[in-house]
């Protein structure tokens, strides 16, 4: 493969240098193109930009290809339990017995927030989405969790606020959802793994005995290894840049997940189940909603189609999709919006319209009826989303502090406004 690229502008060539990845993956290297050249590139939504080289996760998008640290996320997702996943992401490489156990034990000890940390609950309207309480309350933790040291200079710290915010995230999310429905906040509790203790903290009463749902449980670690990491999507993207100007962990998370609340990034496991409702409501009929779907630059879209880097099947929605099956079995038989589901994607995907844009299924398409399935509301989708994304995020956050030169983000631009003019005083503007 071409180790460098020849570039020619007005009749004079220039070389560029061409950097390859470890699967066949390799991107012209323009970081001095403006100053040999006086050019920059120009690639809006950063469609064909590479903003890093990373070692954390890989997508090949025309083969529906996703690995965490090289393990396909296929058999991660059959045998392994979500904060395995996230101990792979965060630290390089599947965790030992002992190591896990420190994980778990760790988490367990994080899980409750400070108490004063409730107050900020009480302070949102009622009807606040709970990704707008999540983003805020998970930026407000680092005034009750300042780190003694920059989390990416000093590995200790980094471990450390890796399990405060991976234990925390799951206690604000409950809350923000206890919250919502007027009941108490309920505590974590000690006994609990990871995924069990936040469906206890979901629905658990006071005054009543909670069981755990073993299928649920299951049904939660599958989604949220799922979500776990996706390289460089729109919110990662958004913790790095945020990062890269120093600010701190728990800021640059936070702004992932503003991003990601987006309906069409993570709001679309939301998006979907509204459009799949309204679909049911109209009496099921799919036609006239597929049709509007395809009309062109309308506003009304199928959500839960289509990929920036998936031009097939996304790898993650083809396992959700067989959970689906699998969780409604022993939960409710069906789902009606289960069969609107498949017969919209049997119908969109014979649609040249659908076909000639390469627009599959995405994560976001089935994953609402597994979550519905369990009992969790659909303003709570993105959440989970959220819970799933962290490792990823916290991960991408440390690699980009630790690149060399880390450098602070800032594209350039092609400006198209005014040229010069003079200022106008007011008494004379027409
Ligand atoms: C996630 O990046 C990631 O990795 C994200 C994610 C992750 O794990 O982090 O995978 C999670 O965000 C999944 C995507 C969830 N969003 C949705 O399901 C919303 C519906 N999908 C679309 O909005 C869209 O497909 C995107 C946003 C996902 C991708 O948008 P692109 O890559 O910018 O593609 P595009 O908008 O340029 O679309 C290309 C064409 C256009 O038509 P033409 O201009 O060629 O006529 O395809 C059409 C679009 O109108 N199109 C759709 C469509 N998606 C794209 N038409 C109808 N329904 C859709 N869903």
């Amino acid at each position: 493969m071409a180790d460098k690229a020849e570039l020619k502008i007005d009749g004079k060539a220039y070389e560029l240098p061409v950097v390859h990845g470890t699967e066949g993956d390799s991107g012209i290297d323009v970081s001095e193109l403006r100053s040999k050249t006086s050019y920059i590139t120009y690639d809006p939504a950063f469609g064909n930009t590479g903003s890093c080289q990373s070692a954390i996760c890989y997508i090949d998008g025309e083969k529906g290809i996703l690995r965490y640290r090289g393990i396909p996320v296929e058999q991660l997702a059959e045998n392994s339990r979500f904060i395995e996943t996230a101990y792979l992401l965060l630290f390089g490489q599947l965790p030992t017995e002992a190591e896990l156990n420190w994980f778990s034990a760790g988490l367990t000890e994080n899980a409750a927030l400070h108490d004063d940390v409730r107050h900020f609950f009480y302070g949102f309207p009622s009807t606040t989405h709970p990704m707008v309480i999540l983003s805020s309350v998970v930026c407000a933790l680092s005034g009750f969790h300042p780190t003694p040291k920059d989390p990416a200079e000093d590995d200790e710290v980094y471990k450390q606020t890796a399990i405060k915010l991976m234990a925390k995230v799951r206690t604000i999310a409950a809350y923000s959802y206890k919250r919502s429905i007027g009941q108490p906040f309920i505590y974590p509790r000690r006994d609990l793994k990871y995924c069990a203790n936040f469906l206890h903290m979901m629905f658990s009463l006071p005054y009543e005995d909670f069981n755990i749902d073993v299928d649920a449980e299951r049904a939660l670690n599958i989604l949220f290894i799922l979500h776990a990491d996706h390289e460089q999507n729109c919110s990662t993207s958004t913790v790095r840049l945020v990062g890269s100007a120093r600010a701190n962990i728990y800021a640059s998370i936070a702004a992932g997940i503003s991003a990601l609340s987006g309906p069409i990034h993570g709001g679309a496991n939301q998006d979907v189940m509204e459009m799949l409702e309204e679909i049911h409501q109209a009496g099921g009929n799919i036609d006239s909603y597929l049709s509007e779907a395809m009309i062109p630059n309308s506003s009304k879209r199928l959500s839960g189609f289509g990929h920036r880097i998936y031009k097939t099947y996304d790898p993650r929605a083809k396992i959700i999709k067989e959970y689906c099956h699998k969780i409604l079995r022993k939960h409710k038989g069906t789902d009606p919006l289960l069969e609107i589901a498949m017969k919209l994607e049997e119908r969109a995907l014979r649609e040249e319209y659908f076909i000639k844009r390469n627009l599959y299924p995405n994560v976001d398409f089935y994953s609402g009826i597994v979550l519905k399935a369990i009992g969790i509301p659909t303003n709570m989708f993105p959440v989970m989303f959220a819970i799933g994304r962290l490792p990823g995020w916290i991960t991408h956050w440390k690699e980009m502090r630790e690149s060399k030169p880390a450098k602070i983000g800032r594209p350039r631009q092609i400006y198209v406004g005014p040229e010069r003019t003079d200022y106008v005083p007011i008494d004379i503007r027409k």
